[in-house]
């Protein structure tokens, strides 16, 4: 029988664990509704930093029923999305800029001028400037108050894939064939899937004052383990995240199968590890 050490399996990033999408999502959707109620009182806009996919769907249906029914208001927020498929026009259906729209911004009072999002359409000799640029903006409104992520089965956050470094900043970057046949979806064929894409760097990520990484289902519990419990590696972009000194994890409890304190029933992160 294999030797499972117990003392080797404790999670390195704060999990927390709800029963389903819907759950985990009303619990970010409540600390992002702290957080700007918290900063409108001070007089201080808030600074947040939004991702897409399928993962934040639910988050920002639900920011959305609190917009309509419990008047929180996105008048004081600024938003910076991590990325962009390049190159891709900003009104395509498979646009980013689309997908905020159609699912957060338009219905809510964020004043457009706060919005951000890299441009898919910048010539190519632009893109250098365009990125500096775009980590000046993040600056320039006092940094990033909360990061939102989703993972990518490679561990990709943004489209950091495997391979970028701590370091890395917003830039132009080539997507793995594993993320174009998991966004294929998106186009009906991963033929048409852009290779390439401009996102925040891991640098420009863990800056973030707070960071919170959401996946949801099967598919992502092998890679979650691989963040949470294993050494810190360029291999698993989302494993940096290690390096961040308040950054939680809220997963479901599909995606959490893979945790050594779901599958080993007494492990010491079945003891200690935070629970939602
Ligand atoms: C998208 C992004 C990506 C996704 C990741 C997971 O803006 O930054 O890192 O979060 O590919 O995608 P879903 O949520 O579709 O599984």
């Amino acid at each position: 029988m294999t030797k499972i050490d117990l003392t080797d399996s404790l999670e390195k990033i704060p999990v927390k664990i709800f029963p389903d999408p819907q759950s985990g999502s009303a619990f970010v959707a409540r600390e992002i509704a702290a957080l700007i109620r918290q900063k409108e009182a001070a007089g201080k806009k808030t600074v947040i930093g939004l991702a897409t996919g399928s993962s934040p769907k639910t988050l920002y249906a639900e920011l959305v029923r609190m917009h309509k029914e419990e008047g929180l208001s996105f008048k004081n927020v600024i938003t910076f999305n991590l990325d962009q498929y390049y190159p891709m026009d900003k009104d395509a259906l498979q646009s980013y800029h689309y997908f905020m729209r159609k699912n957060l911004f338009e219905h809510t009072d964020i004043d457009p001028a706060n919005y951000h999002l890299p441009d898919g359409m910048i010539p190519k000799d632009k893109v250098k400037e365009h990125c500096l640029n775009y980590e000046k903006q993040i600056e320039e409104a006092g940094g990033l108050d909360l990061q939102i992520l989703g993972i990518g089965v490679n561990g990709h956050i943004g489209f950091n894939e495997p391979g970028s470094g701590i370091h890395s900043k917003t830039r132009l970057i080539s997507l793995d064939n594993s993320t174009r046949i998991a966004n294929a979806y998106e186009f009906g064929h991963m033929s048409q899937v852009p290779r390439m894409a401009i996102t925040m760097g891991i640098n420009t990520i863990l800056k973030s004052k707070k960071i919170i990484l959401m996946a949801w289902g099967q598919t992502k519990a092998p890679v979650i383990k691989k963040a949470v419990e294993e050494d810190d590696t360029e291999d698993i972009p989302a494993s940096l995240l290690q390096n961040h000194d308040d950054c939680t994890f809220v997963i479901d409890e599909t995606g959490a199968a893979e945790l050594t304190r779901l599958k080993v029933p007494g492990s010491p992160a079945n003891v200690i590890g935070p629970r939602a």
